[in-house]
């Protein structure tokens, strides 16, 4: 089976065997089938977050239950659940319909309900985990389904439990806090201006959510024009004192101190200001708007794609000692 059209980076790698499904039972058959036939499980969500190295032995799981609900409305916000193969920005907006803020700086972020913890999604301020109550998923280990708190999830920037131990769980479905009286995070630079460009005074959900998708527009490609995986690096996080010695040497770069006393960087900026921006390498690419998002528009395999970012991170550690760190897990090969 071809996965073109099951990843957002476009490579043409293919399936041994392919299965979707929609239900809790379909996912245990298709994992039985799986373990009966000795086939290794492949999940997949939306596969806007993956790079395929090559073909996929075994069998490749894509996610698509459906289903979205309102589960309770409490005193400090709205109970909503999604099942696992919704997609996440039709629930973003299906949340502000329902005149529910919370979701709007996480607009048009590809992907589905079920893949948004395992990174904990996060842009212009916002991660996924401020928002999040619960989720239910099967262990693969136990055959069991169980329910995770917040706690459980062992969220981090751009990383969970489900990340770290990639395979073993089967995210089901997800249960999100909304608020019913918005509490507006417009304090991310590019966000914040274009807040005040508004010249609004009153709180609205859904205006956030349009400066938002009108931001990701101008920066991002869209997947179904020109083939990505979003970030394709971390931005890393360095010690106070690196960060000051850099500092020092690049007076422009940008820094932003975390909780803990580290500092994060920026790996656009980096990969920007070392000249990688808008460079193309045969099929693949850096792209023109913003440096930290490689491209795929001459369908390129996954080991050009790689290749082109094993450069990327050698010249960025050459250049300023720090190691990036790849966001997108690699499948197959
Ligand atoms: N920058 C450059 N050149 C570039 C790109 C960025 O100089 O080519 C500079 C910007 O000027 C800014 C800083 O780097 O000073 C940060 O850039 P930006 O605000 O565009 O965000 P980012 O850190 O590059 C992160 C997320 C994005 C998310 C945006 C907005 C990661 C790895 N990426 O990018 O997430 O949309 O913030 O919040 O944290 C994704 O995960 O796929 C993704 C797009």
């Amino acid at each position: 089976v071809g996965l073109q059209p099951f990843n957002s980076m476009a490579i043409k790698a293919r399936a041994e065997h392919l299965v979707r499904v929609q239900s809790d039972a379909q996912l245990r058959q298709a994992l039985e089938l799986a373990q009966a036939s000795g086939w290794p499980v492949t999940l997949l969500g939306g596969g806007s977050n993956v790079v395929l190295a090559g073909d996929v032995a075994g069998l490749v799981v894509v996610m698509c239950s459906r289903g979205r609900r309102v589960l309770a409305r409490e005193p400090h916000g709205v109970l909503i659940e999604a099942e696992a193969g919704e997609n996440w920005h039709q629930l973003v907006c299906w949340t502000l319909d329902l005149g529910l803020a919370g979701l709007e700086n996480l607009s048009l972020i590809p992907g589905t309900a079920g893949a948004a913890p395992v990174q904990n999604i996060g842009a212009y301020g916002v991660e996924v985990r401020e928002l999040f109550d619960s989720l239910d998923a099967l262990d693969r280990e136990t055959g069991e389904i169980r329910s995770f708190s917040l706690q459980e999830c062992a969220f981090a920037y751009r990383d969970s439990l489900f990340k770290r131990a990639a395979g073993r769980y089967v995210i089901l479905r997800i249960r999100l806090c909304l608020q019913s009286r918005p509490c507006l995070r417009v304090d991310y630079a590019p966000l914040a201006a274009a807040w005040q460009a508004t010249g609004l005074t009153r709180a609205d959900a859904r205006v956030v959510a349009e400066l938002v998708m009108s931001i990701r527009r101008s920066k991002l490609p869209d997947p179904a024009l020109i083939p990505n995986a979003g970030s394709f690096f971390k931005n890393p996080l360095v010690s106070a004192r690196v960060a000051d010695e850099l500092a020092a040497r690049f007076p422009t770069m940008p820094q932003f101190p975390q909780e803990g006393g580290e500092v994060k960087l920026a790996a656009g900026w980096l990969i920007d200001q070392a000249g990688w921006k808008g460079f193309r390498d045969g099929p693949v690419g850096v792209h023109r708007e913003q440096a930290l998002v490689l491209v795929n528009p001459g369908g390129g395999t996954g080991a050009q794609v790689l290749g082109l970012a094993e450069k990327i991170r050698q010249d960025v550690l050459q250049r300023y000692g720090v190691l990036l760190e790849q966001e997108p897990p690699v499948v197959g090969g």
